[in-house]
């Protein structure tokens, strides 16, 4: 039978970093809106069977217009509110997928440069490993350090990898996870356990330890002011429109 993979796309964060009006998801970049160069590659990849889209509550109709505006509603199932905190959204996504599906590949709509080569390496992995997560190895030396910043020991470069979305698992795991992972939400915060991707949730609830994929120095996340030439200087270099 075909595997079915349904992109979680998230575009439900309020983008505060960026220090600008309305939220970064719709910021335009090259005449489009920042989230439509990641669902434009999701919906090219023969990859991505399935979309939904989590947004800020209140935000459904607006998104379902610019997805429609833009061309883009092909694979897309469904537009969800997500929650206050980015592993919140994900369990939105996650609990909206009603229709059949294998693996989810959780997305931040930030990363706008994602590439259908990284999918396709993706999907290979997962099928054989049954998780995947894209990132790149550090190019610059990390130190680990006690709190008072003396150097504690200091990790091989080839083995820290920058981490990335998309981040893919089997339905069937991921979605038990987060919801063990809401109903023990004080118990991980009383033992100082932050919870930053969706790797970190399977790996904490599961046990499950992620396979890295390299991805693309290219799939940064917009965060700041800063990375807005960047973000122009990669889309001039390819082809998304
Ligand atoms: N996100 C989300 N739901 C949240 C928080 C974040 O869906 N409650 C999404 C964002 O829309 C973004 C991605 O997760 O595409 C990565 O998060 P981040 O870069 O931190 O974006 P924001 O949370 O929007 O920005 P900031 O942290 O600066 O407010
Ligand atoms: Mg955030």
């Amino acid at each position: 039978m075909e595997i079915r993979n349904t992109a979680v796309l998230l575009a439900a964060g309020r983008g505060k970093r960026m220090n600008m009006e309305g939220y970064k998801q719709y910021l335009e970049i090259q005449g489009a809106p920042l989230f439509t160069y990641s669902l434009r590659t999701l919906t090219k990849s023969s990859v991505i069977t399935d979309i939904v889209i989590t947004v800020n509550q209140g935000d459904e109709d607006h998104m379902l217009d610019l997805v429609r505006q833009y061309g883009l509603s092909e694979k897309v199932r469904a537009v969800v509110p997500g929650g206050a905190e980015r592993f919140l959204s994900v369990y939105e996504g996650l609990k909206a997928i009603s229709w059949p599906c294998d693996f989810v590949y959780i997305h931040d709509s930030a990363r706008a440069f994602l590439d259908g080569e990284t999918l396709l390496r993706l999907d290979r992995t997962a099928r054989e490993r049954g998780s995947a997560v894209a990132g790149v190895p550090s190019k610059d030396t990390v130190r680990i350090t006690d709190e008072e910043g003396r150097a504690i020991s200091t990790p091989a470069r080839k083995n820290v990898w920058i981490v990335q979305t998309p981040q893919v698992f089997r339905l069937e795991d991921l979605l038990p996870a987060h919801s063990m992972a809401v109903q023990s939400l004080e118990k991980l915060e009383a033992e100082g356990i932050q919870i930053t991707d969706d790797a970190m949730v399977a790996e904490t609830m599961l046990g499950i330890k992620a396979q890295m994929v390299m991805a693309s120095y290219n799939n940064i996340k917009v965060t700041t002011q800063e990375d807005l030439p960047l973000a122009e200087a990669i889309l001039k270099g390819q082809s998304f429109r």
